[in-house]
């Protein structure tokens, strides 16, 4: 086996997946690749062009030289589209809704598949997403499933609104995820499931830290290294 992976984080939203990713490319000294922010860039492009969130054909043609960078900047992914930083654009309830739609069509999915995985096929790259594992790279030597209960990932999600001089309603945020998670999941396109080789971890009730732990000792046992150093 390679000794620099391809490593697989899928899941629900809310789930952690994202500071999970994040945290776990810093401790193996990976890149990371959020492809969710790809279809957010994607609804965010089509709403400033007119294009709208059903038209398969017009939003996958958005994908045709679209030049996406990511760039870790502390804790925060920036995302920057054409040299745009959209970091913060692409994160609105409004944004995150024409997302989950886009990501629906089928023209959308295939016109993103070839960009996601020329940028991912050197290995030693994280990748988070909801189709990973079982589409994008089915033979990603390690895959996770990262999922949580509905009241937490709500719980998480307003909190992190929040942080960003958001507030959101509880109620109303778990019925957003609740919604959002029934429209991955029943998609004819890539639905979000769990692919039958990944590890599933429920992080309901496991700190950031302690999720990464279990992940990279996974990685590592299969990369042939030693345990890197947990986090404090
Ligand atoms: O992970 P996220 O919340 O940023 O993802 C935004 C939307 O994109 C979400 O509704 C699911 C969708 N998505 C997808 O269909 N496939 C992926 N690989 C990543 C995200």
């Amino acid at each position: 086996m390679r000794s620099r992976l391809i490593v697989a984080i899928d899941g629900p939203a809310g789930a952690g997946k994202s500071t999970a990713a994040r945290l776990l490319a810093a401790r193996l000294g990976y890149a990371l690749l959020d492809t969710g922010a790809i279809y957010r860039t994607m609804a965010l492009r089509a709403r400033q062009r007119g294009i709208g969130w059903d038209d398969g054909a017009g939003v996958a043609s958005l994908a045709d030289g679209l030049d996406l960078a990511f760039r870790l900047d502390g804790d925060v992914n920036r995302v920057l589209a054409h040299g745009e930083d959209l970091t913060t654009a692409i994160r609105t309830p409004e944004i995150s809704d024409g997302a989950s739609r886009v990501s629906a069509l089928p023209e959308v999915r295939a016109a993103l598949l070839g960009l996601q995985r020329r940028i991912g096929a050197a290995g030693g790259v994280v990748v988070e997403g909801r189709d990973i594992g079982t589409v994008v790279f089915p033979d990603a030597e390690a895959k996770f499933f990262l999922t949580a209960s509905a009241d937490e990932r709500a719980r998480r999600r307003v909190a992190e609104l929040k942080a960003g001089g958001r507030p959101a309603d509880l109620a109303q945020t778990k019925a957003e995820i609740l919604a959002r998670d029934e429209r991955d999941s029943s998609r004819a396109a890539a639905p979000l499931r769990r692919a039958d080789d990944a590890v599933e971890i429920d992080s309901s009730a496991l700190g950031p830290g302690q999720v990464v732990d279990k992940m990279a000792e996974i990685v590592l046992g299969r990369t042939g290294e030693r345990s890197a150093s947990k986090t404090p």
